[in-house]
């Protein structure tokens, strides 16, 4: 039986490669997308997640929903890494009428319909998780897991030298969620920049003249070099790990800790191991990866063959 997730997403190119991922595996079933304000704002990113499922093979399109944006003007956002439109301007357009629900509607109805075999998979900002806490008090703790991709832990950041680029968008959002005791697992920065993909990468994505293939290729492209957090002609692929994580466990190592986040001025985001209190490390971080076998997995389920150098 497919594990039901839900994916709460900012919609860029490397979310775009985590929902292909999601979509393409047989053992994960895409209950909903649910978009959140980041990358690119909350309109685009809605409008993206109708994009991509227009592009992308998909059995039953799941339902999407509209999250929040952050409130905090002013912030930085990834049009410089991935174009104004978050899909390296992509040649797709949402299905002719394309909807999208309301973020808690979809929660609750997905949560109270499928309880602890969901998963939440969190690769934006946390600022519609740390509402939904609000709005709906013990909704999340009836969901199995919570997978965030997010924070620099011993890394440097790639928006500040501090902060990772979720945890840097709502930091109070990242506070609440990540002390709320609800089982999660975090993928920072420290874990996904080791997998970076290149030219080759992109040669065999085209190639593959799959739908993934083709419609990921160009926009992987249109990134090479331009993140903070990557070598020239180079692209992490962050959210791809998240739900890689649920796919290939063995390609990583994890930790029980527990995280301080800063949510104030220049070193908001910045999140840093605490000592535990009584409750010990309730957080689960990724802190290896086997690189090499994780990108051989993830081409190998886009293109649906190996990726050999
Ligand atoms: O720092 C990487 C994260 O920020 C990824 O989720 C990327 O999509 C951006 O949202
Ligand atoms: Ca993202």
């Amino acid at each position: 039986m497919p594990t039901p997730i839900i994916i709460d997403t900012d919609a860029g190119v490397d979310d775009a490669m985590a929902i292909a991922l999601a979509l393409a595996a047989e053992n994960l079933s895409i209950a909903g997308l649910i978009s959140v304000g980041g990358n690119v704002p909350l309109e685009q990113a809605t409008r993206n997640l109708g994009r991509l499922l227009a592009g992308l093979p998909c059995k039953a399109a799941p339902p999407v929903a509209r999250g929040l944006d952050q409130e905090i003007t002013g912030l930085k956002n990834a049009a410089h890494v991935f174009g104004t439109d978050g899909l390296g301007a992509a040649d797709l357009e949402p299905a002719a009428g394309f909807q999208a629900g309301d973020y808690l509607d979809l929660y609750e109805k997905l949560i109270t319909t499928h309880g602890a075999a969901l998963t939440v998979v969190a690769i934006g900002p946390l600022t519609n998780l740390a509402s939904v806490m609000k709005l709906r008090p013990g909704l999340l703790e009836q969901i199995g897991r919570i997978v965030v991709m997010g924070g620099a832990i011993w890394c440097p950041g790639n928006v500040t030298k501090h902060a990772e680029f979720n945890f840097y968008r709502d930091p109070e959002a990242v506070s609440t969620v990540l002390s709320s005791g609800l089982p999660i697992t975090v993928v920072p920065l420290d874990v996904t920049r080791q997998v970076a993909l290149d030219e080759s990468h992109v040669a065999h994505l085209r190639r593959s003249g799959t739908p993934a293939g083709t419609i990921l290729a160009p926009m992987v492209q249109h990134c090479l070099g331009r993140g903070a957090d990557c070598g020239p002609q180079q692209f992490i692929v962050h959210d791809a790990i998240a739900v890689g994580l649920l796919l290939w466990p063995e390609l990583f190592i994890r930790a029980r800790m527990a995280l301080d986040i800063t949510t104030k001025d220049e070193q908001a985001g910045r999140c840093k191991p605490k000592v535990a209190g009584k409750s010990g490390g309730h957080l689960s971080v990724t802190i290896s990866i086997n690189a090499g076998a994780f990108l051989e997995n993830l081409l190998e389920q886009l293109c649906h063959e190996k990726f050999v150098v």
